[in-house]
């Protein structure tokens, strides 16, 4: 079972410390939210395991990590400062604003005057009207607040910063094409209509990854591969199939940059009845041509005498030294949130069991490589102390490996249920019996099995057991997880 809604969740991780509403104290902010000990720790996790695949485990991706304010030029070559629009509407009566294409797509209407109002149920909008989503700010001490030339933008996307180093990267790292770069950072963008918990805020996070081809590449097929890709590494962590859906997006829905996009849904509203309004989008995979490149490329006049960009020093073209050939490379984007991917894996893992007394338990069956603690060391009689310095020598000896954690605040049952419903694999108990026999109890998180384990064995046990299941798709023999995507050779 995954949770029945979003507000499960929401619940649930403030209740035990994932996400709390953001500056809460002074009425919150609406669209911000603060990871708390065990948000942080998962959201590192999501962050570690997609780089760990991602950059180590592809032989041909390299990392890096670019400013989030970069030179305003890039943002008008990117094409973000003139097309990185959403349409705008304002309720007449109310005077609450909306995004025009979502109050349309929610209520399934063709026409802005078919919709009511979301909030006084009024059908009196204003015109709609383009709003540039990038936060503004300015740099250095200026005179006035908006002297154009201090004039300076928050990153809508980390892939930017990626493609302005293109070069340092191929160059330093003597790249020959294809060749991939990733990015783990914050992005933010002005939400008309933030909402949904951590599924649409201003501030985010992404994990994107730039895939040079060459212009003859089979780019559709690259999409698609990837698409699989993808879809192996969010079920190997742990999301169901079923819960995951591929959408096709529609040419007149395209950014600006793409010529095509394949959306990986998640089924994040199962409590909808209509099947089509339960997804929302976790990733999308883009084919961005070699529109990026060209345009931060001071590339020489056209046929008229006008350089296309006379502002920037380099021309990111590429060098084939096999063929001799030069050409601007080609782009498939693997865009990922890393929010809306916490989001997913803790609505996937959540389950309810009833006890034997008729309780019902939540059980958060998140992937071992997620779940923000691996092990959780509990004495049996806390007032004695000979077991609890036990179960503390234990902890700190499995700390250098895994996440453990010490808890003697409750009896065993209560102190099992928490850590069941922060997802913790393993509990380990010490008893009187332990000090006799230098053994414990390990008892699993999803079968609730418990198991005597000698003390000097445990970490072994446990870093075997806590591998998990193996990633579908990933490591099979026949996708080995550093195969890269199929290319045109070169030459
Ligand atoms: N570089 C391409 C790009 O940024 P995108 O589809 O606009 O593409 C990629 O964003 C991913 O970033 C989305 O699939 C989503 O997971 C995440 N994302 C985008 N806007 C977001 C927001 N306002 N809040 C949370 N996550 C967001």
């Amino acid at each position: 079972m995954a949770a029945p809604n979003i507000e499960t969740i929401v619940s649930l991780a403030k209740r035990r410390g994932f996400v709390f509403p953001s500056s809460e104290i002074y009425g919150g902010l609406g669209s911000a939210w603060d990871y708390g000990p065990l948000g942080v720790e998962l959201s590192n996790n999501v962050k570690r395991a997609w780089w760990r695949w991602i950059v180590y485990e592809h032989d041909e991706i390299e990392g890096i990590d670019s400013s989030i304010i970069l030179n305003r030029l890039v943002w008008k070559y990117s094409g973000h400062e003139a097309t990185f629009h959403d349409p705008l509407v304002d309720c007449r009566k109310c005077k609450q604003r909306f995004r025009a294409d979502k109050l349309m797509d929610e209520a399934g209407a063709g026409d802005l005057r078919e919709v009511k109002c979301p909030n006084c149920g009024a059908s009196d909008w204003t015109e709609a009207r383009p709003f540039n989503m990038m936060f503004r700010t300015t740099l250095g001490a200026v005179a006035a607040e908006d002297d154009p030339a201090a004039l300076a933008y928050l990153r809508p996307e980390t892939a930017q910063g990626i493609f302005v180093n293109f070069l340092n990267v191929q160059q330093t790292m003597r790249r020959k094409i294809p060749f991939g770069v990733a990015q783990i950072g914050k992005s933010f963008r002005n939400e008309i209509t933030p909402g949904n918990f951590i599924l649409r805020t201003r501030e985010f996070e992404q994990m994107e990854m730039e895939y040079f081809v060459r212009p003859d590449a089979p780019h559709s097929k690259l999409v698609d591969e990837w698409v699989e890709q993808y879809v192996g590494w969010y079920t190997g962590l742990g999301l169901s199939r079923d819960n995951l859906h591929l959408h096709e997006v529609p040419a007149e829905e395209l950014a600006h940059y793409s010529r095509r996009t394949v959306d990986i849904m998640y089924r994040y509203f199962p409590e909808r009845p209509e099947e089509e309004r339960q997804w929302e989008e976790l990733m999308g995979i883009a084919y961005r041509t070699d529109f990026d490149l060209k345009s931060h490329s001071n590339k020489p006049a056209d046929a008229e005498g006008k350089r296309i960009n006379p502002d920037s020093t380099e021309d990111l073209s590429y060098f084939d030294e096999t063929t001799k050939e030069r050409y601007y490379p080609h782009v498939v984007e693997p865009a990922a949130g890393v929010n809306r991917s916490v989001l997913a894996f803790l609505m996937d893992a959540y389950s309810e069991r009833t006890t034997d007394k008729g309780e019902t338990r939540v059980i958060l069956k998140l992937h071992p490589e997620l779940a923000p603690i691996k092990v959780a060391v509990l004495p049996l009689a806390k007032n004695k102390p000979e077991i609890v310095g036990m179960a503390k020598a234990i902890k700190r000896s499995l700390q250098p490996v895994m996440r453990a954690v010490y808890d003697d605040t409750g009896g065993i049952g209560k102190l099992y249920a928490r850590q069941d419903e922060v997802g913790t694999p393993f509990c380990v108990t010490v008893d009187h019996q332990s000090l006799e026999d230098e053994a414990v109890t390990v008892r699993d998180r999803d079968s609730w099995a418990q198991e005597r384990i000698k003390v000097a064995e445990l970490k072994e046990y446990l870093q075997a057991r806590l591998k998990g299941p193996v990633p579908v798709g990933l490591a099979t023999e026949a996708t080995p997880a550093t195969e890269p995507p199929a290319n045109v050779p070169a030459g």
